[in-house]
């Protein structure tokens, strides 16, 4: 075909695995359209994530099927968060490598050169260990957490960072109204940067973050002295990871234990100790799914349609065993190495830690 450039990857497949976020759609479109448009590239889209590799479920894409969906929420090719090197409750240790040599099996049997994966930490080193067994790996980092080691941001945090600054900007009129305190709980996994950031923008009066254990005492100092200088009203915005001086002390487990015997989630903990603490009326909002949910924000939509286009050029190139990564202003790659466990945490000394305190939030220390 006239104007298609030469490449070392004739046939890939692609996936999106874990949490849906904004921005994925944006991101197959622009692997594929530049795979295929420029190089000519053969495309297998895979349903469900690794499931659909397991499984079988899988389709050829044509350009019809990436065309229209840069604004689109969610993923086309659906997501799962199968992982097939871990077991599930149920699971016998056969079922692992069973399930492993089946993807192994229906990689080959797809003709793959290569496999593009879209997808957070968990998705990384399910990639990062199948590179290790001698697949062909390119990942995209995605995720409303922005906690991915090895690139500034992820696509997908972006858009939630608006709707959670939203929903804060929406707290403050009804609290104001009720002379109340409201507890809004952000997603986030164990990072904090949504609340920070959200926190922040939506000028939070207090934000708990999993790198800065709270204490009830100071947020209750907080509270008060923000009622003693005619403040009627304050806004709490907590990362779902937050946790007390008390939970930070104990063993997992034992932490584990506390969670499920003291409430749903973070912000019915951080509501009942805030009215313990202070006997102030206090509610609580969990924002939830509606944080993944939805149209991705302009710059979504520009980072995943770039970190696309370079996965595509790392196709062409055959440079595998690596993941599409923004550093400043620049779009490159590193290697895809993600050790288990490992998540991209906010730094005790993030600028964005200072100037909220400088503005007179209280970090809950
Ligand atoms: O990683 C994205 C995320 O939305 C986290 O913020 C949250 O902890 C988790 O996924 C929720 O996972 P699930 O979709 O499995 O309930």
């Amino acid at each position: 075909m006239a104007g298609i450039r030469s490449s070392v990857t004739r046939t890939f497949g692609i996936l999106t695995a874990g949490g849906d976020c904004p921005g994925l759609n944006a991101a197959i479109r622009g692997v594929c359209r530049a795979a295929h448009d420029r190089y000519g590239m053969n495309i297998i889209g895979i349903s469900d994530g690794f499931r659909g590799l397991i499984e079988g479920n899988t389709k050829t894409l044509r350009p019809e099927d990436f065309s229209g969906i840069l604004t689109r929420g969610g993923t086309i090719l659906g997501s799962s968060r199968e992982k097939p090197f871990k077991s599930e409750i149920g699971d016998s240790d056969d079922m692992v490598g069973e399930k492993a040599a089946a993807i192994k099996k229906n990689y080959k049997k797809l003709g793959l050169d290569c496999l593009v994966i879209l997808g957070g930490n968990g998705t990384n080193t399910t990639g990062y260990r199948f590179a290790q067994e001698g697949l062909n790996i390119i990942g995209l980092p995605k995720t409303i957490d922005n906690d991915i080691v090895g690139t500034d941001e992820t696509f997908g945090f972006n858009s939630a960072l608006s709707i959670g600054t939203e929903a804060i900007d929406r707290l403050h009129s009804t609290a104001q109204s009720h002379s109340r305190v409201i507890v809004i709980e952000l997603m986030g996994h164990k990072a904090g940067w949504l609340a920070l950031y959200a926190g922040v923008a939506g000028g939070g009066d207090i934000i708990l973050i999993p790198e800065i254990p709270y204490d009830i005492k100071i947020i209750g100092d907080h509270l008060r002295d923000r009622a003693k200088s005619g403040k009627t009203f304050s806004i709490v915005v907590v990362a779902e990871g937050a946790l007390s001086i008390e939970e930070a002390k104990m063993e997992k487990r034992d932490r584990k234990k506390y969670r499920l015997e003291n409430g749903p989630s973070v912000a019915y903990r951080v509501t009942r100790e805030i009215v313990e603490e202070t006997g102030m009326e206090t509610r609580s909002t969990v924002l939830g799914y509606v944080q993944r949910g939805g149209i991705p924000s302009a710059f979504d939509r520009v980072l995943a349609t770039s970190l696309g286009t370079a996965a595509a050029d790392l196709l062409a190139k055959g440079e595998y065993g690596r993941m599409v990564a923004l550093t400043g202003d620049k779009i490159g790659s590193v290697e895809l190495s993600v050790p288990e466990g490992k998540v991209k945490t906010v730094p005790q000394d993030h600028y964005m830690i200072d100037s909220a305190i400088a503005v007179g939030t209280c970090m809950g220390n």
